[in-house]
């Protein structure tokens, strides 16, 4: 939810910058811009609306020197999107810029008392008036540019991480953070800041994540300087981050989406290494070998995400409860932190974040901290704000998720959430151990099984040209395939901007059977398992009322797929774990129908890869 990046050091910014704000993008592309101190001491500010390729394009000509600069991709939260609301923002006196990740809560309260102290606002941003409150209190106040932020950070509301030039002092950047994520690199006598680690991995090893009301001031030639709000000196860990974090190509591929849905089998694969052995039929992993007494006396789990990680939460309850008998609730983290819930010292909460940056996720986490529950986290994103505020976890190892409809991290957050099932299932002997191993081998076995899903690709492809014209869709799944109903609903709703529904198949007949006529597509997830033959019955319910159902089966099956109108063969699996192949031939219809109706598959309107405001 925007992109922040900052440059200062013996080379020019520019390159650094523009480079950065294409890697951000993911978090926002409605608008960018550039703020850069020029040799001869002027700041020179461009901004466009669109993508981080508008700007490019529109300043090719302009003025781009400086070796200090600041820079910012845009998801919009006050004021629509356009050149006018984006950043940087410059104070009225022009001394300060600004760029801004988060929400200043209170900012009305501020631009009025500013503007009754004669600021003008050309914005409708709560950045501005920041900037602007930032600007006044350095008038006011014969301090220097830390002590000037201290005082305007401790007067907003809400959550921010902010980069600003101080054209008083342009040797020097000043970045600060609450509640949303700022890493700085460092490298000889330069220094690099960017919402994510992976700007400034090509450039160095060596980074410090700022903590929350901590203000960092990089000046050139010096050491970092971090102090917080009250003025107290903090020292940080530097931390080193792989130089090969793995830049986002598209390999080929004509979208990030497409790229990432593909990749699921070796993903998957990376995810289990060395913590899944099928030849002992064991899977062991760190966190859990680490905390097995507090994990095994656990009077109940709690699952809090948000969006697509909160369907891979709903297939986890199913295998905590199924395989471990371990009772389980999974909230959205959304309701959770203001639910007023009940929290037990003996409860293990997990909260599962792809980008590990999710505010609301966050939130619930400190909620079940400050309740005495051990937090458990699953994400993707390492070193970022989730990993870091939970007592332990583990990562999924899918590689970096550009695209914003999430694809592969949700397979990921499947098969970890599948292996913490497995490991405390051996634990606690809920499990015949032949069983055990045998779901063992056929976790092991899912990448080759994802292979051959993916072959569905083309036949996907020509049926989705099929279906462009319907308004709404309904996905129906009973038991694990349930949220694999919710979450292929949800990708459709994303990218294609169809409207489309998940239930469970039986829940059909109490409501939304109304709905069905020979107008509505029903994908329904109908692989071989306990609930066949009901979800038989489902089907046929559809047919009998018209409408059109597009099945997913398991291979040789000769039943469903002879009633379905279209039927897509997915190799058989245990049923615990066929979402993680039921689920890729959804991704690829959601994926194709988008295409087919022109949309931008990677970056669909209104939303951002990762949530960082309330
Ligand atoms: O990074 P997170 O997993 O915490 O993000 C949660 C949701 O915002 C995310 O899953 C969202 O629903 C995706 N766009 C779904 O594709």
């Amino acid at each position: 939810m925007c992109g922040i990046v900052g440059y200062i050091g013996n080379g020019e910014a520019y390159p650094v910058l523009i480079d950065g704000l294409k890697q951000l993008e993911y978090r926002g592309y409605d608008s960018a811009g550039i703020a850069l101190v020029d040799g001869n001491g002027r700041l020179n500010v461009y901004k466009e609306k669109g993508k981080v390729a508008d700007l490019e394009k529109h300043i090719a000509d302009r003025d781009k020197s400086g070796h200090t600069g600041i820079a910012h991709t845009r998801w919009a939260t006050h004021g629509e999107p356009g050149a006018v609301n984006a950043h940087p923002h410059v104070s009225s006196s022009g001394r300060f810029a600004l760029v801004h990740n988060g929400i200043i809560e209170n900012y009305a309260v501020i631009r009025e008392n500013l503007k009754k102290k004669g600021y003008e606002f050309r914005s409708a941003t709560d950045t501005e008036v920041l900037v602007q409150l930032i600007d006044y209190i350095a008038s006011r106040d014969d301090a220097d540019t830390v002590a000037v932020l201290q005082c305007a950070l401790k007067e907003v509301v809400g959550a921010y991480a902010i980069a600003l030039v101080d054209m008083e002092h342009p040797d020097c950047l000043y970045a600060a953070r609450k509640s949303s994520p700022l890493v700085i690199g460092m490298k000889d006598n330069d220094f690099y800041l960017a919402s994510d680690v992976n700007p400034i991995a090509a450039y160095t090893d060596r980074v410090v994540y700022l903590e929350d009301e901590e203000i960092a001031s990089m000046h050139y030639g010096d050491r970092l300087r971090i102090v917080n709000l009250s003025n107290a000196e903090c020292s940080h860990e530097v931390m080193t981050v792989s130089k090969n974090l793995g830049r986002a190509e598209k390999g080929g591929f004509g979208h990030y989406m497409l790229k990432e849905i593909f990749e699921q089998p070796d993903c998957i694969r990376d995810c289990m290494r060395g913590r899944v052995d099928p030849e002992a039929g064991t899977v062991t992993l760190s966190a859990v070998r680490d905390h097995r007494e507090r994990l095994l006396s656990a009077g109940r789990f709690i699952i809090v995400a948000c969006g697509t990680s909160w369907h891979a939460g709903l297939i986890g309850k199913q295998l905590f409860e199924d395989l471990c008998r371990i009772p389980v609730e999974v909230a959205y983290a959304s309701e959770f932190r203001y639910s007023n819930p009940v929290i037990r010292s003996t409860d293990v909460v997990f909260a599962i974040s792809q980008s590990g940056e999710t505010a609301d996720t966050l939130a619930a986490i400190e909620l079940a901290r400050s309740a005495g529950a051990f937090v458990y986290g699953i994400c993707n994103a390492v070193g970022a704000s989730i990993p870091r505020a939970t007592d332990t976890g583990s990562y999924i190892h899918v590689g970096p998720e550009i695209g914003v409809a999430s694809t592969k991290a949700f397979t990921g957050q499947v098969t970890v959430l599948a292996m913490i099932a497995l490991d405390l299932a051996r634990e606690k002997h809920t499990l015949d151990g032949e069983r055990h191993a045998a779901l063992v081998r056929e976790l092991a076995g899912i990448p080759d099984k994802m292979r051959e899903v993916l072959k569905t690709d083309t036949v996907i492809g020509s049926l989705s040209r099929i279906f462009t014209y319907a308004k709404n869709f309904i996905y129906l799944g009973r038991g694990y395939s349930y949220p694999v109903a919710l979450e292929g609903a949800l990708k459709l709703k994303e990218i294609s901007y169809i409207h489309a529904e998940g239930y469970p198949a039986a829940e059909m007949k109490h409501g939304p059977i109304a709905l069905i006529d020979e107008e509505m597509p029903v994908v329904i997830i109908a692989t071989r398992n306990a609930m066949y033959g009901k979800i038989l019955s489902n089907v046929q319910e559809i047919k009998a009322r018209k409408g059109k159902v597009i099945a997913i089966v398991t291979e040789g099956d000769d039943v469903i797929s002879r009633i379905a109108d279209v039927s897509v063969e997915i190799p058989g699996t245990a049923e615990c774990l066929d979402p993680l192949l039921a689920t890729i031939p959804l991704q690829l219809l959601a994926y194709h129908i988008a295409v087919c109706k022109g949309k931008d598959v990677d970056r669909p309107r209104n939303l951002a890869k990762s949530v960082t405001v309330e």
